[in-house]
């Protein structure tokens, strides 16, 4: 795991939606912080759902070949990840859920292949973008719950989430300097963090939006 890559995953179908905007902000401060950071546009690529086949309990590895592959090994390189995600029936994208669920090879690899064997492991830090076009209190809700959950797949916290309302057309973020802003601040942020080193997560730093009065999972 090299600590000083970031990979951002861009999970909306729309390129130049309300998410891969602010993505693009959070990857420009991470950039000009001193980060290397990978682009990973989902809607670009050909990754199948998962097919529960559970060809992974063998040794950990998805049976699918598809762009998975590639996708698994840049993220399990970088120390931090950056996921954007619009908001679709209170859920993430199915670009972003189809992923979430091809990494539960990793989960199966951790706890049923390996074991408690192979030990602790580093953690990596993640930061999540959302967008949602309605107001609701709960508007962010179910993402939420999946992205705390695939991040713990991938030995990640969550970090910070940056969730904005009242977005819907396209062009409507970049009309929004201070959410661009917020967002180029944070990817300046992650990439600090992740060149101190000081163990992502475990700094009571973890500042994770409006889920900070959950239970944990
Ligand atoms: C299939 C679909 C489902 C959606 N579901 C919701 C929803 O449940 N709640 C909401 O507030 N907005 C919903 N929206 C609106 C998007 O979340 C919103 O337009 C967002 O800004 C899109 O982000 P993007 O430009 O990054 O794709 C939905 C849009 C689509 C296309």
């Amino acid at each position: 795991m090299d600590r000083a890559r970031i990979v951002a995953v861009f999970g909306s179908p729309r390129r130049r939606g309300n998410t891969a905007t602010l993505l693009d902000a959070a990857v420009a401060g991470a950039s000009e912080a001193g980060a290397r950071v990978d682009r990973i546009v989902l809607r670009d690529l050909k990754i199948a759902p998962c097919l529960e086949i559970y060809g992974c309990r063998i040794d950990g590895e998805c049976r699918i070949r598809d762009d998975f592959q590639d996708v698994r090994a840049r993220m399990l390189e970088a120390g931090g990840i950056m996921l954007a995600s619009p908001i679709f029936y209170y859920a993430v994208s199915a670009q972003v859920k189809t992923l979430m669920d091809r990494f539960h090879s990793l989960w199966v690899k951790r706890h049923w292949v390996e074991q408690a064997a192979a030990g602790p492991r580093p953690r990596r830090r993640g930061l999540f973008i959302a967008a949602g076009a309605t107001r609701g209190p709960r508007l962010f809700e179910g993402a939420l719950l999946s992205v705390r959950c695939f991040f713990d797949t991938l030995d990640c916290d969550l970090w910070k989430s940056l969730l904005h309302r009242g977005l819907e057309h396209e062009a409507e973020a970049r009309g929004r300097p201070e959410l661009l802003a917020e967002a180029r601040l944070a990817g300046a942020e992650l990439a600090r963090l992740l060149r101190e080193g000081d163990g992502a997560g475990a700094d009571g730093d973890r500042r994770t939006g409006e889920t900070d009065d959950e239970p944990s999972l």
